[in-house]
């Protein structure tokens, strides 16, 4: 017989069903068993009544929760005084004609039935794919997928390609600092993980890919917050021959309409999204992501802002020489363009404290899910903005050859941004911790409990990759 989903038997009133899934609960009741079925669509109330008790007893004397089982049984109508309207398949149950275990679950650590989120986060995480089972989890991922497909399909339908990006690469200056990979073969080398696929998604630009976006997976290795996890997702996007308001309204049209069709329980609380300068939300909110929530008890009012015209530069001395190599240092990206009205500024260093730069974040109830700019894509423009920073011809060279190379060699103008997704998603689904929209998160000391990472390697690896600990493996 062909298996039943679970939230597909009300179609089968009267007929034989087989499913396949767990025991989410079993209550025994006298002489009879009942138990509710869960599968990926839902649950159903089965019971195996006295006169099948003999011959199903074998079968039903293993039945613990959390056990894989395929039953048979016939749907029943239940009667009136029997619906539960409140509950799926609240009106039919599953009269039991057949139970097989395919895999018995022994007592559990934690109890999965319940919300989890008051379960010590050690044993959760250790035992991740219990956890995930949870109704709460479950709903997470799956909505998780749904915003992932939604912004796929969007991008799609407007020109845009997803391309994949290294993961093993090249140190790339996002301010935090690098995973790094040794080579076996190249001795004393190193890979470092991508913070973000900055470089990669500029070059697509002059690869002629016009419109790329990724889910792209990051490497930060900094401590770690509630909203901040060492491995990240963002949603990577650039665009050729745009200007920051194409990227703001091409993002700002996908969160109002994704919101919307997937969400439709929330409120955004203002459109356009109001934006805020960088001095004015330091001045006014004394930071550069705004809480503008009017009513900080809702917990379904999106108060999304675009907060624009940050410095460019930050000085790292108290000199005010311009000229003093080394003294700037950059806020955001080294790769972005200054606004238009402040390039002559930037070639010809001056006033470099007040140079504006493109970047443009986009914050939500307080928090910065994301950020971009137009890019600096004239050789000399970004020549110029490595030597502000104080670097040397030969280290820019060997870091930025290939940055300034592709820019003499027909790269359009372009732009982009990329969002915190986790970060986003655990504001949409009300959780207080990125960790709860993430199928499998490291603790927040950076640790993965199930597979225990990091650990040790062998000798034998450890030896091929030419490395000599400081101190001895623990
Ligand atoms: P940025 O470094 O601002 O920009 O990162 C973009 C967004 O990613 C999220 N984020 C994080 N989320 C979880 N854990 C972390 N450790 C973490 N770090 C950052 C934030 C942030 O706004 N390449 C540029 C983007 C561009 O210019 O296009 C970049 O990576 O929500």
């Amino acid at each position: 017989m062909e298996r039943t989903y679970i939230g597909e038997t009300g179609q089968h009133a009267g007929e034989t069903v087989l499913l396949k899934g767990w025991i989410d609960v079993r209550r025994d009741q006298g002489k009879m068993v009942f138990f509710d079925f869960r599968d990926m669509t839902g649950y159903i109330q089965g019971v195996v009544l006295p006169n099948r008790a003999a011959e199903m007893a074998e079968a039903v004397k293993d039945a613990r929760p959390e056990s894989v089982i395929v039953v048979e049984g016939m749907v029943n109508k239940r009667p009136e005084r029997n619906v539960q309207a409140d509950k799926q398949n609240g009106d039919i149950e599953l009269e039991i004609t057949a139970l097989t275990i395919l895999n018995k679950a022994e007592p559990l650590p934690f109890e999965i039935n319940i919300d989890t989120v008051d379960v010590n986060e050690e044993v959760r995480l250790k035992h991740r794919y219990l956890d995930l089972r949870s109704v709460r989890m479950q709903r997470n991922m799956r909505k998780r997928d749904e915003v992932q497909k939604y912004i796929r399909d969007f991008l799609h339908e407007r020109k845009f390609i997803e391309v994949e990006t290294p993961m093993l690469t090249k140190s790339t200056p996002e301010g935090a600092r690098d995973y790094v990979v040794p080579s076996r073969v190249y001795p004393g080398n190193f890979y470092a993980l991508p913070q973000s696929p900055q470089q990669y998604k500029q070059l697509l630009m002059t690869a002629g890919m016009e419109r790329y976006f990724q889910f792209a997976k990051c490497m930060r290795d900094e401590d770690g917050r509630g909203d901040r996890q060492p491995e990240f997702t963002q949603l990577d996007m650039e665009m050729s021959f745009v200007t920051r308001e194409d990227v703001m309204q091409t993002n700002e049209a996908l969160l109002i309409n994704m919101v919307t069709k997937l969400f439709p329980e929330k409120k955004i609380q203002q459109l356009p999204f109001p934006r805020i300068s960088y001095k004015d939300a330091m001045e006014k909110y004394g930071n550069d992501r705004p809480d503008i929530r009017e009513d900080k008890n809702d917990p379904n009012l999106l108060a999304f802002c675009w907060v624009i015209d940050f410095p460019f530069f930050e000085s790292t001395s108290k000199s005010d020489n311009p000229d003093a190599q080394g003294q700037w240092t950059y806020t955001h990206n080294p790769f972005s363009r200054p606004i238009e009205e402040h390039m002559d500024n930037l070639m010809n260093k001056e006033a470099v404290g007040n140079i504006l730069t493109t970047q443009y974040d986009i914050c939500l109830n307080g928090f910065e899910i994301g950020g971009g700019s137009i890019r600096n894509h004239s050789f000399e423009a970004l020549s110029k903005v490595f030597e502000l920073l104080g670097h040397e011809a030969e280290a820019i060279e060997k870091d930025f050859g290939h940055m300034l190379q592709a820019f003499k060699v027909g790269t359009p103008p372009h732009g982009g941004i990329a969002w915190g997704f986790d970060r986003l998603m655990m504001l949409l689904l009300n959780e207080a911790n990125i960790r709860e929209v993430m199928a499998f998160p490291k603790t927040g000391e950076g640790r993965d409990p199930m597979m225990n990472a990091p650990s040790t390697i062998s000798d034998k690896q450890i030896d091929e990759l030419h490395i000599v600990l400081k101190k001895p493996k623990q």
